[in-house]
């Protein structure tokens, strides 16, 4: 298994000069949805990972955010995201990455983070424990909401469905605070390191997420549903924390499923 993770290392570097040097130039943006943003760095990412992947496990199925789908019959499958924070990126926002997982027959075996502006290489194994930079890492001991501080994103897609809001709010109310990068993967890597003791999301991605959940978890942490079922990369929401906190995020979520806010939402008054 070693061979795929130090294979995966090595791409992200790779994949995450590139992304280095289009930034520091500074690069025009597309849409592909209606706030969607995608650059040519997305592109160019992906075809370097992609390709490199291909010729390494050319047995193994790849699923890259930017449409590149390659089926096979293995019980390997990779997801790919070329770019994960490509609105920061493109607004000249310091806070991106590379990142991809390896799973096998169902289960993430392998994942990779690269942030190239920190250089920061995060990297896990199944049950091989998580790295950040070639040292072993570990989620935080803060035991209680009251003492956390957590990060949240929101998804451009369908953004008018998004409900996360609500929760937001919540959780707001009840811990040090809540930080929104820009950046799944990143904040996955955060929860892993300890800087975080919590990310929860409604509508991430495969690839979002691939990484980021087996090294939350061989960092010690838990990963769940927002009702706290487990956690699946094909689901549409995640949570993940230092697990010592978990059951209390995931009690606070439910009283705001069922409508039960304890802090109510401040009436907005107009100012003159
Ligand atoms: C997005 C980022 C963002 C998250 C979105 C993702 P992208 O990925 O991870 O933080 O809130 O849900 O789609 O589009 O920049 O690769
Ligand atoms: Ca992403
Ligand atoms: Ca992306």
């Amino acid at each position: 298994m070693a061979r795929f993770l130090e294979t995966a290392i090595d791409i992200a570097r790779e994949a995450g000069a590139l992304l280095a040097h289009h930034f520091e130039r500074g690069i025009a943006w597309e849409l592909k949805g209606d706030y969607d943003l995608v650059t040519a760095a997305d592109r160019a990412s992906e075809h370097l990972v992609v390709n490199h992947l291909k010729n390494h496990f050319p047995t193994h199925s790849v699923l890259g955010e930017e449409g590149g789908l390659q089926e096979s019959s293995s019980e390997y499958i990779w997801y790919v995201d070329p770019l994960d924070g490509t609105t920061n990126f493109a607004h000249g926002y310091p806070a991106f990455n590379v990142t991809m997982g390896l799973e096998r027959a169902g289960e993430m075996i392998a994942g990779v983070i690269f942030d190239p502006i920190h250089q920061e290489m995060f990297a896990a194994e199944l049950g091989g424990g998580a790295y950040l930079n070639g040292r072993r890492i570990h989620v935080s001991k803060q035991p209680t909401l009251e003492t956390a501080l957590l990060a949240t994103g929101f998804p451009s897609r369908k953004r008018h469905e998004n409900v996360n809001v609500h929760f937001f709010h919540q959780a707001s109310m009840v811990t040090h605070g809540l930080r929104r990068s820009g950046s799944a993967a990143i904040d996955l890597s955060c929860v892993a390191c300890g800087r975080l003791e919590g990310f929860w999301e409604f509508g991430l991605s495969p690839w979002d997420m691939a990484a980021g959940l087996l090294l939350v978890r061989e960092a010690g942490g838990r990963t769940s549903d927002m009702v706290g079922a487990p956690a699946d990369v094909r689901g549409p929401h995640l949570v993940t924390t230092n697990g010592l906190i978990h059951d209390e995020l995931i009690g606070l979520f439910g009283e705001v499923f069922q409508g039960r806010y304890r802090y109510p939402m401040p009436p907005v008054i107009p100012v003159r």
